[in-house]
């Protein structure tokens, strides 16, 4: 078995600084204990990435398949993965029988985004089988697990390549490792990499762009795997975040996400200047680009200078998603979470000030280890003091290497999953009040396409992105329109086109 661990990237060239046989003296699984480390060593910026010539046209005349799990920031990774292996020729497919290389960008979160994936992993088995040249990868925060890349070469030899999510950038080298090597090549490096700009990507989405601002998380919230598998909090320079989003403003791109674990701690790591969220969308509200949203936050750093600038409005959109978690301060506390239910409420109230038609979403955790009938009401009542429009919400499910996972925990599954109803019901009253008060409305949608349900219906999103449906012509598609609100449900609004508008 071949295995690859703290190598120095050579992106010019694509050798690799050590030999074959040096890596076997070098391999370590991946370590979450060591992925924990957070060292105080600069991170460095490449500019210089570049597909190594001897690949560039490896890919010829075959084809990719990536299948993509979980959060945003998974989905982006893939535009950069599909990027680079566009840059080596190769052209995506939607069909397994015709891809010559399948890659599962995989999501950690919770214990069922991982049995999803081991499930198909293992419907993959016949598909070797019968075709054995197609390379079958591992990636994405999964395969920064050692428990996960354990049971892969345990129970899954047939599969080709594993590489963590600080190696993307190496995935020319490591695919043609996988090809000519016929073993089992892994590349997970447990502390985070450097900042690669100027990878490739393959945008899907022609009118809406994902930026990222910052990679990894710091807060080690105690049932969370993400600090683990991503790494230290690293925010790209901000000239090199302008300068991305201009040119997606050239392309003609109409909305931007700008994403991040916790884009409220953007700039922090900077030692050379004082720059925060609040300066970074200070400045990008200035170019020419109908929409910007950004996600997630932490209620932790949503500072006053933030929503001051986000009070200006203009192409910064309202709508804010802001995890919460649990409504109970003891709970909280055993979250890490590092604030109380009081200044969260008080956060919201400014919040509301400032921004008086801001749409607010949430993240809420039931059945945290212990979690007592009365800390579940605090959480309820939080929902209700709140009005959230939207909430995603989740049973905990125990993250190996995390504090949580070790915790006593006395609530029966019966009682979690109860809770959790009893939390979407109280939601979903919520969302539809909210909904209901937006009848007779005329707000701007971008038009994102054809409903899901019903293509002779069109789709489009309100500046607090909320989700309508409407009728009109498919030539709309990726403009702005004016819609009156003529029907209400709990998840989507109805409307009546009533103009387009120029921007
Ligand atoms: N169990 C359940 N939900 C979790 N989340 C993060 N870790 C866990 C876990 N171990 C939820 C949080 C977070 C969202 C992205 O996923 O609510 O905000
Ligand atoms: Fe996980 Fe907490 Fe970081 Fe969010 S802020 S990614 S919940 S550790």
């Amino acid at each position: 078995m071949t295995v690859k661990n703290e190598a120095t990237p050579d992106l010019k060239s694509g050798k690799s600084a050590k030999t074959p046989d040096d890596y076997a003296k070098y391999f370590q699984p991946p370590s979450l204990k060591d992925a924990k480390k957070r060292g105080k060593e600069d991170i460095q910026v490449h500019y210089d990435f570049g597909i190594p010539e001897e690949m560039r046209e490896i890919g010829k005349g075959k084809h990719y398949l990536i299948r993509t799990y979980g959060c945003q920031m998974n989905e982006h990774d893939t535009e950069t993965i599909a990027g680079i292996l566009e840059q080596m020729g190769y052209e995506s497919t939607e069909e397994y029988q015709e891809a010559d290389v399948i890659l599962f960008n995989t999501c950690a979160i919770r214990e069922n985004a991982e049995d999803k994936v081991f499930g198909e992993l293992g419907h993959m088995k016949v598909l070797k089988r019968n075709n054995p040249n197609v390379i079958l990868g591992v990636c994405g925060c999964m395969s920064q697990e050692e428990s996960v890349v354990n049971k892969i070469m345990s129970k899954h030899a047939h599969v080709d390549l594993i590489f963590g999510t600080h190696n993307i950038h190496r995935l020319p080298v490591l695919l043609r490792d996988a090809m000519f090597q016929k073993e089992m090549v892994i590349e997970v490096w447990s502390k985070e990499g450097d900042i690669i700009e100027n990878m490739p990507k393959v945008r899907e989405d022609k009118t809406k762009a994902w930026v990222n601002i910052m990679y990894g998380c710091d807060k080690f919230c105690t049932y969370c795997i993400v600090p683990y598998t991503r790494g230290k909090e690293r925010s790209r320079r901000p000239e090199d975040v302008i300068a991305e989003v201009r040119d997606l403003a050239r392309q003609g791109f109409k909305e931007i996400m700008l994403l991040g674990q916790n884009v409220n701690a953007y700039g922090k790591d900077f030692e050379d200047i004082q720059y925060g969220f609040g300066h970074l969308l200070d400045e990008i509200r200035l170019i020419d680009i109908p929409r910007i949203r950004f996600t997630t936050s932490h209620p932790r750093d949503f500072d006053d200078h933030l929503i001051e600038v986000l009070a200006k409005g203009g192409n910064l959109v309202e709508q804010i998603h802001l995890p919460f978690q649990s409504g109970s301060t003891e709970v909280l506390k055993k979250m890490a979470r590092k604030y109380t239910r009081e200044h969260y409420l008080e956060l919201v109230r400014k919040i509301k000030a400032a921004i008086p038609n801001a749409t607010l979403s949430t993240d809420i955790i039931v059945g945290f280890p212990g979690e007592t009938e009365e800390q579940f009401e605090d959480t309820l009542s939080l929902v209700s003091e709140v009005g959230f429009d939207s909430a995603y919400t989740f049973m905990y499910s125990p993250r190996e290497g995390t504090p949580a996972a070790v915790m006593e925990d006395s609530v029966p599954e019966e009682v979690k999953k109860s809770r959790l109803h009893r939390l979407m019901e109280v939601q979903q009253k919520s969302s539809l009040v909210k909904n209901l008060a937006m009848l007779g409305q005329t707000v701007e949608l971008l038009v994102e396409g054809e409903s899901k349900n019903n293509p002779e219906v069109l789709s489009g999103r309100t500046r607090g992105g909320k989700l309508v449906h409407f009728n009109g012509d498919k030539s709309l598609i990726g403009t702005f329109v004016d819609v009156t609100i003529t029907d209400a449900k709990t998840f989507t609004l109805y409307g009546e086109i009533v103009a387009k508008v120029e921007v």
